[in-house]
């Protein structure tokens, strides 16, 4: 069996795919698995996926981004088709946490396991991004890297040149609660709106994704400082931000700011935006408080989680 993390992203969202830089945090403890059992009954590899609703042959769904991604893989590495994988997943879907990528990443170490070889966490995030197109269109590759990295990344899209990816040096634990809207929203379609509205008025959406830019910039040296109030701040400021773009809703406003009256250091959507996740930064003492006033405002489920201290150099690149 092999696993993937569920991701946040802690600032820069939207911004990110208009090459503006993004930070993104990997959740240790909220995981997709797949596993690979041997099915002689079948020429085409199965895809049994419970919690996502379907059991299906590659064949039979050639255009599901996990699909082209399976096969991919198979042709790519000689693994035999004569395989059925189950996925199953504890990071809820369409709400901002990487679902998509974190499963497409199990799957992807999964098979690598299989056949005894190992690739670098780039070349995995390369590969998962395909599918990610899949599911979204224009993907900046945020998602597909920090899940196969899994420690806190810095990532900026270039053009004509890949990604730039740092590892992002964090000096104290922090502590999120994170609140679900309960909204299932896929991330294409404020992408989607937010790519018609930055068309239709170039210069206002430049001027907004430049400010986010130097708001995450601010967030790095927060992190690297371990100045967590000035982070929270930041945050907050982000989520205005967000607002402004276009992507925030009546239930995630909400939610941040139930947080920031129950102690909050900051809070945030955190993703696509319309629904999904927001998260809220705050001292451990009151995440439980935090937590409980999110569900009072609304939330359908609420997750305290602690990112843990972080060096700033990749170990296994
Ligand atoms: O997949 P989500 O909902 O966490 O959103 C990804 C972040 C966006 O910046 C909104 C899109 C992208 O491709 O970077």
């Amino acid at each position: 069996m092999a696993t993937a993390p569920a991701k946040l992203i802690l600032c820069g969202e939207h911004a990110v795919v208009y090459g503006r830089p993004a930070i993104a945090l990997p959740l240790a403890d909220v995981r997709a698995t797949a596993t690979v059992t041997a099915n002689y009954s079948t020429n085409e590899p199965i895809i049994n996926a419970p919690d996502l609703g379907g059991r299906w042959s590659i064949a039979e769904r050639p255009d599901d981004p996990l699909s082209g991604l399976v096969k991919t893989v198979i042709e790519r590495f000689g693994i035999s088709p004569q395989i059925e994988i189950t996925i199953r997943s504890a990071i809820p879907i369409a709400s901002g946490m990487g679902s998509g990528a974190a499963i497409a990443t199990a799957i992807v170490r999964e098979l690598l396991a299989l056949s005894g070889q190992t690739l670098p966490p780039a070349v995995i995030a390369g590969l998962v991004y395909e599918s990610e197109r899949g599911y979204h269109g224009t993907p900046s590759g945020i998602d597909n890297t920090v899940v196969a990295f899994e420690q806190p990344i810095w990532f900026q899209r270039r053009s004509n040149l890949p990604p730039l990816i740092e590892p992002v040096a964090i000096n104290v634990p922090l502590t999120f609660v994170v609140g679900d809207t309960g909204i299932r929203s896929p991330t294409r379609l404020p992408v989607g709106a937010v790519r018609e509205r930055w068309q239709a008025d170039p210069v206002r959406y430049e001027a907004l994704f430049d400010q986010v830019a130097a708001l995450v910039v601010a967030a790095r040296e927060a992190l690297a400082t371990g100045d967590v109030p000035a982070l929270g701040h930041l945050l907050n400021t982000n989520h205005e931000l967000l607002r402004e773009i276009g992507v925030s809703s009546t239930e995630l406003d909400q939610l941040t700011a139930a947080a920031c009256a129950a102690g909050a250091l900051g809070a945030k959507l955190a993703g696509g935006g319309w629904g999904g996740v927001m998260i809220a930064l705050t001292t451990p003492d009151r995440a439980t408080d935090i937590a409980t006033a999110l569900r009072a405002a609304g939330a359908t489920n609420t997750l305290v989680t602690t990112i843990a201290p972080a060096a700033a150099f990749f170990p296994d690149r």
